[in-house]
């Protein structure tokens, strides 16, 4: 896809998300999956990292119709969203003690910020997935999910390392409303071993 086509499609989430009262157009990308994978259930108990602005939050809060527990944590303020726990925390600081172990979803759209030089985002992006296994190990029930974000290149390739031990199969995952010219993909990890 050209730069300018990938740019304007974008730009069709950003209005889309606006038009329907999304915080995001990161909300479509959860959206898809969740169409496609349906891992939103009543009555879970989800952790939404790096959840601001919200739309991630939101989704899951619209799949849970107020039942289960939505818990959001991220390094900025969020806006307070209903049915929704907000953290404010640098996740490398988080004590992984405040957590329910009964989580049924684990979904993270984290990233760090990008420097433009390949192996530093990828170091970035792997210490940050480095806590977000231990936080699947320390609260993931046996069976629940895991979405996480990460860059093509070695971030992937160390986050289906470790999927792979952890859970019984995965998916690789680029939804649409994620630009073609933007190296993040998901990953998936289904039912936890
Ligand atoms: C792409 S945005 C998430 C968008 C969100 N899923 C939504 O739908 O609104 C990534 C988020 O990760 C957060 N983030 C990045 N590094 C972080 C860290 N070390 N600790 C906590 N949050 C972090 C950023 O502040 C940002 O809000």
């Amino acid at each position: 896809m050209a730069k300018n086509e990938s740019y304007y499609l974008g730009e069709k989430y950003n209005l889309l998300a606006k038009k329907q009262g999304y915080r995001s157009r990161a909300a479509f990308k959860l959206i898809q999956i969740d169409k496609e994978e349906n891992i939103l259930k009543k009555n879970s108990n989800i952790i939404d990292l790096g959840c601001a602005p919200g739309g991630w939050s939101q989704v899951a809060s619209e799949r849970l119709k107020g039942t289960g527990s939505i818990v959001g944590i991220d390094i900025l303020r969020m806006p307070r969203l209903k049915d929704v726990e907000f953290i404010q925390c640098d996740l490398r600081n988080f004590d992984l003690s405040q957590l329910k172990t009964t989580i049924d979803v684990v979904i993270s759209d984290i990233a760090p910020n990008i420097s433009g030089v390949s192996i530093v985002d990828d170091a970035n992006m792997i210490d940050l997935l480095e806590i977000e296994l231990s936080i699947v190990d320390k609260t993931l029930v046996k069976g629940g999910n895991f979405l996480a974000k990460c860059f093509q290149g070695e971030s992937l390739e160390y986050l289906i390392f470790n999927l792979k031990k952890r859970f019984n199969s995965f998916k690789r995952i680029k939804p649409l409303a994620s630009r073609n010219i933007s190296k993040e993909i998901y990953v998936l990890g289904l039912n936890k071993i």
